[in-house]
C-alpha cells in the first residue's frame, strides 16, 4: 500500500507585478512512499523540499501532476486527506506568550478534538515528549529543542496516519536530537505511521530512514536505501592521513577503500566505513614502514554527495 504517490509533480513560485519573477521550484517530481516507512528526502537550501512537503500535506497546490495521498486525490479530496496526516516544521512558531498546555489545547480545538479527550491527549503528549517541566513557561522563553519538541507534540494531536517532518532537528544540538530522532523512530514502530522528514544531515537520513531521495533543483536525482545510494554514488567515511609524500600508495587496492587521493599532506580515503577500515589501513601503512603524523576521520558532507551525484 501507497501513503503517497506523486506524479510529475511541477510548482513554480511566481512574485512581482511589474518584474515578473517566476521560481521553478519542483520540476516534474514523482516520488512514491510505502505505508510505514520512514522516508527521507535530502538537499541542499532551495532543493524544493519544503515546497515538496506542503505539497503532499495539502498547503500548496501544485501547477501540474497528480498527488494521490493515503489513497486520496489532495485536489479533489484535501479535507478528507487533512484528517489523517500533520506536519511539523524546525521553523514552527506560535504565539509568544501561550504556554505549552495551551498551546496544545488551541490546536486540538481545531482538530476537532474537545473535552475531556482533548485534556487527556495535550497531559500525554507533554508527558511523551518531555514537556512536563516547561508547562508554565510563556511559548517565547522556551529554548530552540523545546520549541522543536513543542511543534512535533502539536503534529501528533490529530493521531495522524502520516506525518510530515520539516527538518525535525534544525537547531539542536547532538544529544537533543538524537532523543528526538528515537522519538521519531518509536513513532513509527509503535503507532506504525508513516514519516516523510526533510534534512541537511546525512548521517540523520541514514539513522531514521528506510529509504532516501536526494532532491536538487526541483528535481530528484537518486533514491534508495542508504547502502544503495553509498553503493551507487560511492560517498563514505573521509580518513585522512598525514604522510611523507609517496606513502600509503597502494591504499587504494585496498577492500572498503573506494578512493585514495593525495593531499598536500598525505593522503584521503574514502572507504565505506571508517570504523571497519581505519585499523586495516593503519596496518598496512605500518607493514610498509611509513610515518604516519596524523589521523582525522570526517563524515562526507552533503555538498560531496551532490557533487558526486551531478556528474
Ligand atoms: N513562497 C514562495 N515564494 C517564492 N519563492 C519561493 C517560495 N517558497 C519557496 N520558494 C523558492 O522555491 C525554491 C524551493 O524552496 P524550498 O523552500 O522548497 O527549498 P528547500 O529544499 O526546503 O530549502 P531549505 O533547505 O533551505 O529549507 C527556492 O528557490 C525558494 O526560494
Ligand atoms: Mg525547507
Amino acid at each position: 500500500m501507497l501513503a503517497i504517490d506523486a506524479r510529475e509533480v511541477a510548482k513554480t513560485f511566481r512574485a512581482g507585478l511589474i518584474r515578473r519573477r517566476e521560481t521553478p521550484a519542483l520540476r516534474g517530481v514523482s516520488l512514491t512512499v510505502e505505508r510505514g516507512a520512514v522516508f527521507g528526502l535530502l538537499g541542499p537550501n532551495g532543493a524544493g523540499k519544503t515546497t515538496l512537503l506542503s505539497i503532499l500535506a495539502t498547503l500548496l497546490t501544485p501547477d501540474r501532476g497528480e498527488v494521490y495521498v493515503l489513497g486520496l486525490d489532495v485536489r479533489r479530496e484535501a479535507d478528507a486527506v487533512r484528517r489523517r496526516l500533520n506536519m511539523a516544521s524546525g521553523n514552527a512558531s506560535f504565539l509568544w506568550n501561550l504556554r505549552i498546555p495551551e498551546i496544545l489545547a488551541f490546536y486540538g480545538r481545531l482538530y476537532g478534538v474537545h473535552g475531556a479527550t482533548l485534556r487527556r491527549r495535550v497531559d500525554e503528549l507533554i508527558h511523551t515528549c518531555e514537556l512536563d517541566a516547561h508547562r508554565r513557561v510563556p511559548y517565547n522563553e522556551l529554548s530552540t529543542g523545546l520549541k522543536q519538541r513543542l511543534a512535533l507534540a502539536k503534529s501528533l494531536l490529530n493521531e495522524p496516519e502520516l506525518l510530515f517532518l520539516d527538518e525535525p532537528t534544525l537547531g539542536l544540538d547532538p544529544d537533543v536530537s538524537a532523543r528526538l530522532r528515537r522519538h521519531i523512530a518509536s513513532l513509527r514502530s509503535e503507532r506504525g505511521m508513516t514519516i516523510v522528514l526533510t534534512t541537511h544531515y546525512m548521517r540523520e537520513a541514514e539513522e531514521l530512514c528506510d529509504e532516501i531521495a536526494f532532491i536538487k533543483a526541483g528535481q530528484i536525482l537518486a533514491r534508495g536505501t542508504a547502502d544503495q545510494l553509498k553503493r551507487q554514488i560511492a560517498i563514505g567515511d573521509v580518513i585522512a592521513f598525514r604522510l611523507d609524500p609517496g606513502a600509503g600508495a597502494r591504499l587504494g587496492e585496498m577492500t572498503g577503500v573506494l578512493r585514495a587521493t593525495p593531499t598536500s599532506d598525505g593522503l584521503e580515503c574514502t572507504v565505506d566505513s571508517a570504523e571497519k577500515r581505519l585499523p586495516e589501513l593503519l596496518a598496512a601503512l605500518h607493514g610498509e614502514g611509513a610515518t604516519v603524523r596524523g589521523v582525522a576521520v570526517r563524515e562526507p558532507q552533503l555538498e560531496e554527495v551532490f557533487v558526486e551525484l551531478a556528474r
